[in-house]
């Protein structure tokens, strides 16, 4: 049965924690019927533990962090470990977003980053993307060199507790040019893909989801997940309405019910 990994980065939002659990009790009425979906909620570190509370034991919806600090434990002010993620029952953390990165993020910062994610028993949701598309395929050299980078000293042990999401930057946010076509993204995940083959070997590379985020709407989500055969989606603005997250929930169990008819 084909099992499809929705991601809601809320970013920044909303303003309050009143409105947060409002969104993820809506969000959890949408997953009530369904059968191959399950939903990780990425939620401002300050909102973790109630929305976590709103979800309940749910293993079809749960909290996830939108980044970590690189340090354990002690005198670092203002920072959040994964240890402490993990204590308030997050599962999965996203790493190197790239708004993160236009903040100062470097492609080694996400290296330790991700060590520390795995250390501590959790998921990595690695993004990766570039700026802009070329024509000579530049843009494949910069996603090579983020992946190689962050993924430097992960065992292959540790290829089951990671996921790979495509992100190009110009399709990011409400300044997208546009979301990019499913077919465009079946390239790069075929590409990803080959570059995780060095690392972790042919197999754990065809295992390791791959998903697309960027512009992901209700429209366009149900074909990222067949034509492009995405593994996963990572939606921002669309989860930031019930009913749109819930259309995209819809749609995703759309194509579960046709992957399983054309086996
Ligand atoms: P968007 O954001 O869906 O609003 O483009 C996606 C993301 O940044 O993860």
């Amino acid at each position: 049965m084909r099992k499809i990994h929705l991601i809601a980065n809320w970013k920044a939002n909303p303003k309050e924690l009143s409105d947060a659990k409002r969104l993820a009790l809506g969000f959890k009425g949408g997953l009530m019927k369904a059968r191959f979906t399950d939903v990780a909620l990425a939620v401002p570190h300050p909102f973790l533990f109630s929305v976590g509370e709103v979800l309940g034991k749910s293993e079809r919806c749960r909290i996830a962090a939108q980044d970590v600090s690189p340090v354990n434990e002690g005198a670092h002010t203002g920072s959040v470990t994964a240890s402490m993620l993990k204590s308030l029952g997050v599962r999965e953390v996203i790493v190197g977003h790239s708004e993160r990165r236009a903040q100062g993020l470097t492609d080694e910062g996400v290296r330790i980053r991700v060590e520390k994610i795995l250390k501590s028993g959790l998921t990595v949701v690695l993004c990766v993307g570039e700026r802009e598309r070329d024509t000579h395929g530049a843009y494949l050299k910069t996603i090579e060199s983020q992946l190689l980078t962050a993924l430097k000293n992960v065992q292959k042990s540790k290829s089951g507790r990671l996921i790979v999401a495509y992100e190009p930057v110009w399709a990011i946010g409400e300044d997208a040019q546009s979301a990019d076509t499913p077919a465009g993204f079946r390239e790069v995940a075929i590409y990803i893909r080959k570059v995780l083959s060095g690392p972790f070997g042919p197999q754990a590379a065809l295992t390791i989801p791959v998903l697309y985020g960027g512009s992901v709407t209700p429209e366009n989500a149900g074909t990222f997940l067949s034509e492009g055969h995405a593994s996963c989606l990572l939606v921002g603005r669309a989860s930031l309405l019930a009913t749109s997250f819930r259309s995209i929930i819809e749609e995703a169990e759309r194509v579960g019910v046709t992957s399983t008819r054309t086996r």
